[in-house]
């Protein structure tokens, strides 16, 4: 590159930077209690306006990831940087979060109208403009008119959205949730998560959403990020993470998942022959490269098992088809679960649809699973 365009390019990239900076970033981010690793080395992005779930465990750092972005916790190792700016140490009041815990944390003693405010009193907010802010927060989150109740007048799910309001009230520019909907009954959970979807969109705003609720992650975020004991698994669409698992790990914390150790027979293509250790051999579609005797785990979703009697044909052609017995069922309405020893002895696990005459424990049946439908994981020798 000659020298002479080198000044051009530079200033270019600065401008370009500040345009697009991340709305949140944390750059090898280590967390330590004493002894407890409790965030290890992280790397993320938070794209502006999107919605990104943290999933994990209990115990896996979600809340500590959540505290140390809103300023309650210092990294031990690692930057943060919030719209491109490092904000070690900016204190949480200067960092224009919303923050929504799993409590509400709602002030008993204040009137909706105060509860909601809170968060304007430590702004340069006019007074006169205090009232019309908290009407459009309340308009917001659909409950216009409660301001002079007190949070024990309001139902659970009122009172999430009173929370709701009150950290959306400020404009922040990061709205941090912490299992917001993990003390809401499972139908109003529902319902909450579609309006903090529907919300979040209107609003645009960037929000870090932390859960262990697979579903819940699955269904509203732009992107999740898998965590396990303070290591990030996957980050990903959704549907990358739940079809296209990195580890064991993934696999398993999301949806039902059977595995299978065994080893490649033999390649043609993207259709794999596989030789499980059970003596049973598989054909699947995979695209990458293998070669025979390599070790692998096999992963195939429990939805992708399909169960029929012994004399039905095949869903469809070209499927893994083999002979076995239903040792355990179980109606969970709409679905049925069901445990199906296979001939070899292995045990699978099948969700099907439920039909209006089930299949009986201890029917000799057929399961079947299309190659595109088994996963491969490499496992080290
Ligand atoms: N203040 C603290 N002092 C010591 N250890 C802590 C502290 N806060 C968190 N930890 C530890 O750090 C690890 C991560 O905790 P964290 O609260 O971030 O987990 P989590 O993923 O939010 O779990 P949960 O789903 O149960 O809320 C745990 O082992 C926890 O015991
Ligand atoms: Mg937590």
């Amino acid at each position: 590159m000659p020298i002479h365009s080198m000044p051009i390019l530079i200033e270019e990239i600065a401008v370009g930077k500040n345009h697009c900076s991340p709305a949140v970033q944390l750059k090898g981010v280590i967390k330590q209690f004493g002894n407890v690793v409790a965030v290890q080395k992280l790397d993320l992005v938070f794209e502006e306006g999107s919605l990104v779930t943290l999933l994990g465990p209990s115990g896996c750092g979600k809340t500590t990831i959540l505290r140390m972005i809103a300023g309650l916790e210092t990294p031990t190792e690692g930057d943060i940087y919030i719209k491109g700016k490092r904000v070690n140490d900016v204190p949480i009041h200067k960092r224009n979060l919303g923050m929504i815990f799993q409590n509400y944390a709602l002030f008993p003693h204040k009137t909706i109208f105060d509860n909601v405010a809170f968060g304007l009193k430590y702004r340069d907010v006019a007074k006169n403009e205090v009232e019309g802010k908290v009407k459009k927060a309340l308009e917001m989150v659909r409950l216009p008119g409660v301001e002079n109740r007190m949070p024990s007048q309001l139902s659970g799910g009122q009172q999430q959205r009173i929370a709701m309001a009150r950290a959306i009230v400020i404009e922040p520019d990061v709205l941090l949730m912490d299992e917001p909907l993990s003390a809401l009954d499972e139908n109003l959970r529902e319902e909450m998560r579609r309006e903090i979807d529907n919300l979040q969109q209107i609003l645009g705003v960037t929000t870090v959403f932390v859960t262990h609720d697979q579903r819940e992650a699955l269904s509203m975020s732009d992107k999740i990020v898998v965590m396990n004991e303070g290591l990030k698994q996957q980050e990903g669409s959704p549907e990358e993470v739940y079809n296209l698992p990195n580890n064991h790990f993934v696999a398993d914390f999301l949806g039902h998942s059977n595995f299978f150790k065994g080893v490649v027979a033999d390649q043609e293509g993207d259709m794999i022959s596989l030789e499980l250790r059970d003596g049973n051999v598989f054909r699947v579609k995979h695209p990458g490269q293998w070669e025979p005797g390599d070790p692998v785990e096999m992963v195939v979703r429990a939805q992708s098992f399909k169960v029929t009697s012994v004399d039905e044909q095949p869903p469809e052609q070209g499927m893994n088809t083999f002979d076995g017995i239903i040792k355990d069922r179980s109606y969970m309405g709409g679905e049925v679960s069901y445990f199906v020893q296979l001939e070899s002895g292995t045990m699978v696990h099948a969700i099907g649809l439920a039909k209006l005459r089930a299949i009986r424990k201890n029917t000799s049946v057929r399961v079947h699973v299309a190659p595109r439908h088994c996963g491969l994981l490499r496992v080290a020798e």
